[in-house]
């Protein structure tokens, strides 16, 4: 069950495996924080940071320290409960291809059969083999330990299909976390609130009522110094294959018969299996990819993606992709669902905009009769309701309005960080918000032939200039079944 209080969580052993690493440092451990000074976690509950680099815990400590100054905002970090927070922490140089560090490992953690223990794998995918083998040739792995995995799960389904079969050799799958970030947002989760929380929408969640669904996650962010692991991955698998796939399967997935982690799941796989593929020349027609050139972003000038520090000139590698998105369902078929996300865009936004059909003939004179669901989920939650209503003064003429909900008025409490929620569900032993092996093959049957189209095709991505939301060819893609991206839409707010 997904959880519906704020209760302890049982007690628990983290071994934080990239412990030293930008994702440890900026996301879970302040994650863990908050939990801590949330009083969620167990007396005993103790976090053992893994790493490379040669440091005592007191400098790891430190160097904790000092991200979480950088990460969390100033009043909401208390030096009172940082201190007893730090008390949990602990530091342990590994290397991870010697197998008697994971014996230092296992003096460690010493002989707790009651406690939880969670491996966490904030490494690269090539090294989830040597550490499930280490750990579980040392004695660690029991019936009460479970396995986190960040992505990328594999580059294509043949390497994720490999990385599974390898965790599988070590770890049942009820014990393995295949980690989404984006499943752990709280304005994701109240996606399935909206939908199966009230019964108004559902009956007009169908082909007979929705004309099209945007799905858009863009960045202002580019590169952020990650240019050697983005430049061999790209947005398409960076970003469409598992966030944008997760979004669209929550937004369309049948209503599960009871929150159990299992019947979500099922649901999920069935739209990832409905997916009309994408392959041969359709990939040319339903696929655009885009890598942002100079251009100016709040401002500042933004050098092109091929002068980037770290990316070499002649890289073909996207920064951007729009996707006509079809579902072989009697709820979906012929609704086209595009979904996009860049770099370098103009704002950070995450949003859904659901088209509903217009009136199917007009009495009145209006600009635009089609009513909007517009669903933001980042930077700020907010739902709003476009409808139409006759403006003020003597015409009978309709403009539209906004029902609007803003969740940061309605709800005062902090909203939690994505990693919170997952750190708690692991140690809860909550698989709901995390991905099934099937999930992952299923999303890489239906991106690997996009891949491979755009193989055959070579060439290059088409330019956009940085700050700007994207090539033309992705205007092109959405003209062509009449439709605009919401920010060329004068009707949308
Ligand atoms: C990560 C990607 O998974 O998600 C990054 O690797 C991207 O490239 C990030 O910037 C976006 O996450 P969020 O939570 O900021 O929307």
């Amino acid at each position: 069950m997904l959880n519906t209080s704020d209760t302890q969580l049982p007690p628990f052993d983290l071994v934080l495996f990239g412990g030293t690493g930008d994702l440890s440092l900026r996301k879970l451990l302040p994650a863990l924080y908050f939990r801590h000074h949330e009083a969620q976690l167990p007396k005993q509950g103790r976090i053992i940071a893994v790493a490379r680099s040669d440091l005592s815990r007191q400098q790891f400590i430190e160097k904790m320290e000092a991200a979480a100054q950088e990460h969390i905002k100033p009043e909401e970090f208390h030096r009172d409960t940082w201190g007893t927070f730090c008390e949990r922490v602990n530091y342990l140089r590994v290397d991870i291809t010697q197998q008697e560090d994971y014996e230092k490992l296992s003096e460690v953690l010493g002989d707790h059969p009651d406690r939880v223990r969670v491996f966490y794998l904030s490494t690269a995918p090539s090294l989830f083999k040597r550490i499930c083998q280490g750990v579980n040739e040392a004695g660690l792995v029991s019936e009460k330990s479970r396995v986190a995995l960040e992505k990328p799960l594999g580059r294509d389904l043949e390497s994720a299909l490999e990385i599974n079969d390898e965790l599988a050799e070590v770890f049942d799958e009820k014990q393995i976390y295949r980690i989404d970030h984006y499943l752990g947002k709280e304005t994701v989760q109240n996606l399935m609130a909206l939908r199966f929380g009230n019964a108004l929408f559902e009956p007009l969640w169908r082909r007979e009522h929705v004309r099209d669904i945007q799905i858009t996650i863009a960045e202002s962010l580019g590169l952020e110094g990650r240019a050697g692991y983005y430049d061999q991955i790209g947005a398409l698998r960076d970003m469409v294959q598992n966030h944008l796939l997760q979004l669209l399967v929550i937004l369309t997935m049948e209503p599960p018969i009871s929150i159990d982690p299992d019947a979500i799941r099922d649901e999920k796989i069935k739209v990832l299996r409905a997916l009309k593929p994408i392959a041969g020349k359709d990939v040319i027609k339903s696929t655009v990819r885009g890598q942002y050139k100079e251009g100016v972003l709040d401002g500042k000038s933004v050098v092109a993606y091929r002068n980037a520090d770290g990316v070499p000139p002649s890289s073909s590698t996207e920064t951007y992709v729009a996707i006509k998105a079809e579902i072989d369902s009697w709820r979906w078929k012929g609704v086209p669902f595009f979904l996009r996300t860049g770099k370098s865009m103009p704002e950070k936004r995450t949003e859904i905009i659901i088209n509903f059909r217009s009136v199917p003939h007009s009495i009145f004179e209006m600009p635009d009769s089609t009513n909007r669901l517009i669903i933001r989920l980042q930077p700020e939650e907010i739902i709003k309701l476009q409808i139409f209503a006759k403006g003020r003064g003597d015409a009978m003429r309709l403009l539209p309005v906004n029902l609007d909900l803003d969740f940061n008025q309605a709800f005062k409490k902090r909203q939690m960080i994505a990693y919170e929620r997952l750190l708690s569900d692991m140690i809860r032993g909550n698989q709901t918000l995390f991905n099934h092996r099937d999930e992952v093959a299923a999303a890489w049957k239906w991106i690997d032939p996009i891949i491979a189209g755009w193989e055959a095709e070579g060439g290059t991505p088409h330019q956009y200039a940085a700050g700007t939301w994207g090539p033309a060819a992705a205007s092109a893609l959405i003209a062509r079944d009449g439709c605009v991206w919401a920010e060329e839409n004068a009707h949308v707010e």
